[in-house]
């Protein structure tokens, strides 16, 4: 990192511009423990997505009065929960930094933002570096990933490239690379069925579920030993394996949210859902995932991404492809080669 790129020469003045992917969850976590550390209830397992991207820059100013949040080119209110959200991990690296320095904060995401498609965990990673660094803290990137998981858990999972996990239940909530980018021979075609924003957040909609699903217990009691075999069979690299557990996984997982009132599918999903299921009946081996909101992703080898494509894009309600691969963690944009 150079430090021309981290400081601006005015005095009082210093930012950074951080890089990061998307992950998703191949063994998921859903639900909280109690209290406010945001340590999830269970572990889970994901792989950070090139392909996708959120580019923040944090630039701390004594003259500012408040903290200001750009996302996408709009300036976010002042009380609106992004800015709050944004404001919360300030705090925490002001704290760090024995500053109280405002800042203001530029976001952009080349995907559609807080859909179902990871925005706040890129967001949450690329702020928290951008903000360490603009702060010239030197910190190692576990401690980069504790200040994202504060903010938004799965967001601790971007700060690494590959596959990673993050601890949860009593475990705590710290967060490791399992395996690198070229540990398994997969691809993630992400099939986008709406550009809208979607109508409940990852937060809420778990809260409602653990208030409210009949099957949250079994969903707590089932997810650490899915996890454990979902690591084994990432470090085995067994494509076949990872694509049936995690399609379990997250049909699991919508299994209680629903239960619970919670429904982040719609009919275009499903319609992309029975496609993949008919690509396999046809010899075609592809499985699919389905974060908290109404895009899927369809895991296959890298070989059949293209016959995967065609398919997927033919399902009426998807909007468009993004082709994914495992990719790197947060980076300084000074050191993104990408
Ligand atoms: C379905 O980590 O985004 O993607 O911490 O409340 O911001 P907050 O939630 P978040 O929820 C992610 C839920 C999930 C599963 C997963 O990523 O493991």
């Amino acid at each position: 990192m150079s430090n021309a790129t981290r400081r601006a020469s005015k005095k009082g003045s210093r930012w950074a511009t951080a890089v990061a992917h998307p992950n998703i969850a191949l063994a998921k976590y859903w639900g909280k423990l109690p209290g406010d550390g945001n340590v999830p209830a269970v572990p889970s397992l994901s792989v950070t997505l090139a392909g996708m991207r959120t580019t923040t820059t944090v630039a701390f100013d004594a003259t500012l009065v408040d903290d200001e949040l750009i996302l996408d080119d709009q300036l976010q209110a002042a009380n609106g929960r992004a800015k709050i959200r944004a404001t919360q991990l300030l705090d925490r690296v002001r704290a760090a930094a024995s500053t109280t320095s405002r800042a203001r904060i530029v976001s952009a995401n080349d995907f559609p933002t807080a859909s179902g498609l990871a925005s706040s965990a890129s967001g949450f990673a690329a702020l928290a570096l951008a903000a360490v660094h603009a702060a010239d803290l030197d910190w190692s990137a576990e401690r980069v990933a504790d200040l994202a998981r504060r903010s938004s858990a799965s967001a601790a999972r971007s700060v690494f490239g590959g596959f990673v996990e993050l601890d949860g239940g009593a475990e705590g909530g710290a967060s490791r690379v399992v395996a690198g980018p070229n540990a398994l021979d997969l691809r993630v075609i992400v099939a986008v069925t709406t550009e809208a924003a979607k109508s409940t957040s990852s937060t809420d909609g778990m809260k409602l579920t653990q208030e409210r699903s009949p099957y949250y217990a079994a969903w707590v009691a089932d997810a650490p030993d899915a996890h454990a075999r979902m690591r084994a069979a990432v470090v085995a690299g067994d494509f076949t394996r990872v694509g049936e557990l995690a399609e379990r996984s997250a049909l699991s997982m919508h299994a209680c949210a629903m239960a619970a009132g919670i429904v982040y599918v719609t009919g275009a999903t499903l319609a992309a859902l029975a496609e993949v299921r008919a690509m396999r009946a046809s010899g075609l081996e592809a499985y699919a995932t389905i974060d908290a909101g109404p895009h899927l992703k369809c895991l296959a080898r890298c070989a059949d991404v293209a016959a995967v494509h065609e398919r997927l894009a033919a399902v009426p309600g998807v909007v468009r492809i993004i082709e994914t691969r495992p990719g790197e963690g947060a980076r300084l944009a000074d050191e993104d080669a990408s």
